[in-house]
């Protein structure tokens, strides 16, 4: 369920004005879900109507959650609430190319059998279109291109191809299905890698209070624009957000201090709390925003999806 306020805050109106287009869709269809307590809440179904009424542009974006070179920092969990926060609003496509699975793991049901899925590895093996290996989740409004272990494999299958058109062509022919397009990457540099920094409208480059990942940030930060100037592709645009803060730890407070001394037009001006509802949801199988409570981490993770989604 979406509130009134974050409907409003996505339209970009006030709260009344929003409040007025919701009954005029309800006046159109009222077997469309709302609860009017104190808060209004709107179901999905609801939302997604008044979002096609209105006509509002899908953003046309690509996002990475990318691990900096360096894994376990929060890219596939930023990713995943980020995803479905946003399919709230618009059809949401998650590329996963780690051959981890993380991603896919959380967004299939558990009974999916992986055995006939396609992933990317195929898709270029094969020589087949991306929409030949995307299926649907457990989500209403997210689609995803699973991976699978031997996705490990496709550094040799690629590696005499430009990383500039690799993604680029494949993802212009899906494009128009989607608002918005997730990339989950391993934290290692690939050709495949490569090609998703050259073909992300947005990169977000997640960091955590750790002078490891600090460091991270500025290798990336260099790879990114190497690879840029090597193929001639346009400047990326990047943030940096800053995930697991915790306020009552020194390091949370150094790194910080760190991120904003050198990137500061960088940084996103929010930070993803440190929380164990983070870590509980993901374990049962659910985003912030399928929980109970959790009010602060879902502002959170809200926050950054509305600004990925070019809204804030
Ligand atoms: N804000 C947070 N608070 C608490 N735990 C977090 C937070 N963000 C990520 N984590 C935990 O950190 C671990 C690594 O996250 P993950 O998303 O798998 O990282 P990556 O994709 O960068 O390898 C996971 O167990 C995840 O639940
Ligand atoms: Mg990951």
């Amino acid at each position: 369920m979406i509130t009134l306020t974050e409907l409003s805050k996505v339209l970009n109106l006030s709260k009344e004005r929003t409040k007025q287009i919701t009954d005029e869709a309800l006046l159109k269809n009222p077997n469309l879900k709302i609860e009017k307590g104190t808060v209004w809440k709107l179901g999905e179904d609801l939302v997604v109507e008044i979002m096609k009424t209105r006509g509002i542009k899908i953003p046309n974006k690509k996002v990475i959650t990318t691990k900096s070179q360096k894994g376990g920092i929060g890219g596939t969990t930023l990713l995943l609430n980020t995803a479905i926060y946003a399919s709230k609003f618009f059809p949401v496509l998650v590329l996963d190319f780690d051959p981890e699975n993380h991603a896919t793991n959380f967004l299939l049901d558990e009974n999916t059998d992986y055995k006939n899925l396609k992933c990317i590895y195929d898709i270029y093996s094969e020589n087949r279109d991306i929409e030949e290996g995307v299926i649907s989740t457990k989500y209403p409004n997210i689609d995803i291109l699973p991976s699978a272990l031997r996705n490990h494999k496709i550094e040799r299958l690629l590696s005499n191809q430009n990383p500039k058109k690799l993604l680029r062509d494949k993802i212009d022919r899906i494009q128009k299905n989607y608002g918005l397009i997730f990339i989950d990457l391993p934290p290692s540099i690939n050709i495949l890698t490569g090609s998703a920094y050259l073909t992300a409208d947005l990169i977000v480059l997640p960091c955590i209070p750790s002078v490891f990942s600090l460091e991270s940030i500025g290798l990336t930060i260099e790879t990114i624009e190497k690879l840029a100037q090597d193929f001639e592709a346009p400047i990326r645009n990047y943030k940096i957000i800053y995930n697991q803060f915790n306020s009552k730890r020194v390091a949370s407070q150094e790194v910080l201090s760190a991120l904003l001394n050198n990137y500061s037009n960088l940084v996103y001006p929010f930070y993803i709390k440190e929380s164990t509802e983070v870590l509980n949801s993901l374990n049962a199988g659910k985003s912030v925003f399928e929980i109970k409570g959790a009010k602060e981490i879902k502002n959170d993770f809200s926050n950054l999806a509305l600004n990925v989604m070019g809204i804030e």
